[in-house]
């Protein structure tokens, strides 16, 4: 049975591991909370970034001898394999912890196993404990994990009749400020931002984290095919934060710094690059989670390859009456094939309206 003791240094577990979103990758969120064995605080931490210390080993630390005959609660089954650090489930035993409180297990094979060497040390390990909350804080990560891709959040930002720039394609600023700051909090939780030639033509946008202090850069990745859209001087090529431009295997992109450019094969069908291969890509490039910042053709792509798995909206009570609507073709042509979206949460940013929805079940694993 979990006690109300239980629940809340779990809670706080969960609170810690978000502290290191967008400065972990490859590695998850992880938070730790260690009660000494007479269930007051003994230590906490939190995994900041990939190759320094994971969370339980901070926890430990702060702990020191008062975690003998405690309990570790922590977000994620404590890693069994040596990497950079050492295993944490082998710390968590030398340290005489005795019960070990987990809330979702590891999907990554080279990790699995923490709780097996955990029980075979004679501690009681125990996994499940709020693993809703501690999955939804880690969502990105365990995505790309099991699928082998990032994790994509495509973010836009409309009038209130879904138009995302004016009929002469200007669309600075259809948002306020106070909504414009919180896509910076987005971009400084994704490990790489995304958009299209087109956006990267009409906008020469930064791409960049601006106004949160201590945020990692993102990688900004510009989808050019042809690479005739970005040129030297583009805003995105500023030396603030790594570049890549994606490009078609056979483009000719002398005029791009040589480590900018990520070759990829065309789509298989339709115009562009093959959306799945550059996902690939980037997984294998350490990026767990994509901010997709459009524009609609680029967005329009990614839902049609069934790789956008959260939507953030920005809906500003602007009306436009012409422009292009935030999504393009993204191969649906009738009703019934409408990809329907669950609303997970709604928000008054400034004057405007932030509205989330992630697929519906029928489509989760597409
Ligand atoms: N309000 C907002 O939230 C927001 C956000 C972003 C943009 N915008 C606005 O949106 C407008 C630009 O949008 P856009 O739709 O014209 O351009 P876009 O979506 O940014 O870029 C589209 C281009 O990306 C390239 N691309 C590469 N691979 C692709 C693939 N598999 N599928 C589709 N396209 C692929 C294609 O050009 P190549 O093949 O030639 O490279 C395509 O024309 C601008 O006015 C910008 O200000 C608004």
């Amino acid at each position: 049975m979990d006690t109300a003791a239980d629940i809340t240094a779990m809670r706080r577990a969960i609170t810690l591991a978000a502290r290191g979103l967008g400065s972990t990758s490859p590695n998850p969120v992880v938070g730790c909370v260690i009660l000494d064995a007479a269930g007051r605080q003994a230590g906490e931490g939190f995994h900041q970034r990939a190759g320094g210390p994971h969370a339980e080993i901070h926890a430990l630390r702060a702990a020191g001898e008062r975690a003998r005959g405690g309990t570790a609660y922590v977000t994620l089954e404590p890693c069994n394999h040596t990497g950079r650090t050492g295993p944490c489930a082998q710390a968590l035993i030398e340290a005489g912890v005795a019960r070990v409180v987990y809330a979702v297990g590891d999907p990554n094979p080279q990790a699995t196993g923490g709780a097996d060497t955990l029980r075979a040390a004679g501690v009681k390990a125990e996994q499940g404990l709020l693993a809703d909350e501690a999955e939804a804080g880690n969502v990105a990560w365990l995505t790309s994990v099991r699928l082998g891709r990032p994790y994509v959040l495509w973010k836009y930002a409309a009038t209130l009749d879904g138009r995302i720039a004016a009929a002469d394609a200007t669309s600075r600023w259809i948002t306020s400020p106070e909504s414009r700051a919180d896509v910076h909090r987005l971009r400084a939780e994704a490990d790489a931002v995304v958009v299209g030639s087109g956006t990267a033509r009409a906008d020469d946008p930064q791409l960049g984290v601006r106004g949160i202090e201590g945020a990692v850069q993102p990688l900004r990745v510009v989808v050019d095919t042809g690479a005739t859209t970005v040129r030297p001087g583009a805003r995105v090529l500023d030396d603030t934060a790594p570049t890549l431009i994606a490009v078609a295997d056979g483009a000719d992109a002398r005029h791009l710094p040589e480590g900018a450019v990520l070759r990829l094969p065309r789509a298989v069908t339709g115009p562009g690059l093959d959306i799945p291969a550059l996902l690939t890509a980037l997984y294998g490039r350490g990026i767990r989670s994509v901010l997709l910042e459009g524009g609609p053709t680029l967005a329009g792509a990614f839902v049609a390859a069934g790789t956008v798995d959260k939507v953030v909206g920005y809906l500003a009570p602007v009306l436009l009456g012409a422009g292009p609507a935030a999504l393009a073709d993204a191969g649906i042509s009738t009703i019934a094939d409408a990809l329907r979206l669950d609303v997970t949460e709604t928000v008054r940013i400034g004057p405007d309206l932030r509205i989330t929805a992630v697929p519906g079940p029928a489509r989760k694993g597409n």
